[in-house]
């Protein structure tokens, strides 16, 4: 594609996001059940690309098993998809090297639904949601907000960088793209307005929410408080079954004693092991499984029930979680 095609595309998506943010709509996106059950299999990874470092290739390979296994119908990306600082443009090198390179695994080969995290707004956050890197790779697929319908479960991305205050107040050298973002308050206000009324129309069977930021966390980033004052009262008050980020490089699973909501952490997609473990944030008999190291999460979610597992770099099934309807409604 000529430079001015890839320009002209730019100024399509920037005006397309100009829409968005005034409309204050969230897209909707829908894959359709290819199972007959209607079931669907989900693999969850975050906080991944870095060239095939830090055993993120050694994760991939073992992704790429499980998947298979688990008969996956899509890849969720909590964020933070290229490090340190985002992709600079479309044509960015790490996008092959750090993604289209390195998950080859043919069960790997389906839409991977993705937000972004904070080190992807330190680079071109835009370019990110481009369609140029769809055309280079189909399986890709990022926006800041949206909704994902498959027929059981509604899935509610929602783009949770902006509603970190340290990173307008005190970004410690960082540029973060904030196109599209500022005037931030009407940006989070809208956001949050839109989230709402889309979890009060929802008549999914299940509703889960992924951003990249933790809401409820032990890990070094711990909690968000703007998310726990924000947006955790919406999750509770329309009865989301799971909240999934990235952000601590860590697999974790935090439960609530007064709602059925659930807190899923699936970080560890390279760089891990930093130690972190505040258990003062957090209520200790809500606690159900934290691991430092790298790994990623699957889902298996049918009509009446859904299934978590974490696993390590080797395979290994290091938790497991289930619940059924009658669960989640009994609380
Ligand atoms: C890669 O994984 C192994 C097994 O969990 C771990 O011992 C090692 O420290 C990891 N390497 C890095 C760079 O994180």
């Amino acid at each position: 594609m000529g430079s001015n095609s890839q320009l002209m595309v730019l100024i399509i998506i920037i005006f397309v996001e100009i829409l968005v943010t005034v409309n204050g709509e969230l897209h909707r996106v829908v894959h359709p059940a290819t199972k007959a059950d209607g079931s669907i299999s989900v693999l969850v990874i975050g906080d991944w690309g870095r060239k095939g470092m830090y055993n993120q290739s050694q994760l991939a390979y073992q992704m790429g098993i499980t998947a298979e296994k688990k008969d996956v119908d899509f890849i969720i990306s909590t964020g933070d998809n290229f490090y340190p600082s985002g992709l600079t443009d479309e044509n960015d090198p790490a996008f092959d090297e750090s993604f289209t390179n390195i998950y080859t695994a043919p069960s790997l080969l389906k839409k991977w639904y993705t937000v972004l995290g904070n080190h992807d707004y330190r680079g071109n956050a835009i370019a990110q949601l481009s369609p140029i890197l769809k055309a280079k790779d189909s399986k890709w697929f990022c926006m800041k907000s949206f909704i994902l319908n498959t027929d059981i479960a509604e899935f509610f991305f929602i783009d949770t960088t902006p509603f970190e205050d340290k990173y307008f107040t005190d970004p410690e050298d960082e540029v973060y793209d904030w196109r599209g973002v500022l005037p931030r308050d009407k940006y989070l206000s809208t956001l949050l307005r839109d989230l709402e009324s889309a979890l009060i129309e929802s008549r999914a069977k299940w509703k889960i929410v992924v951003g990249h930021h933790t809401i409820k966390s032990v890990g070094i980033h711990g909690n968000t408080k703007k998310l726990v004052q924000k947006v955790l009262p919406i999750l509770e008050a329309n009865d989301v079954d799971l909240y999934i980020n990235g952000h601590d490089h860590c697999l974790e699973h935090i439960s609530s004693h007064h709602s059925r909501l659930q807190f899923l952490t699936s970080g560890g997609g390279s760089k891990a092991w930093r130690g972190g473990y505040d258990r003062t944030s957090i209520n200790e008999k809500e606690m159900r499984f934290y691991y430092d190291g790298q790994g990623f999460m699957t889902m298996q979610i049918t009509e009446t029930d859904i299934d978590i597992d974490f696993y390590d770099i080797f395979g290994n099934v290091l938790h497991k979680w289930g619940a059924s309807k009658s669960y989640f409604s009994s609380i």
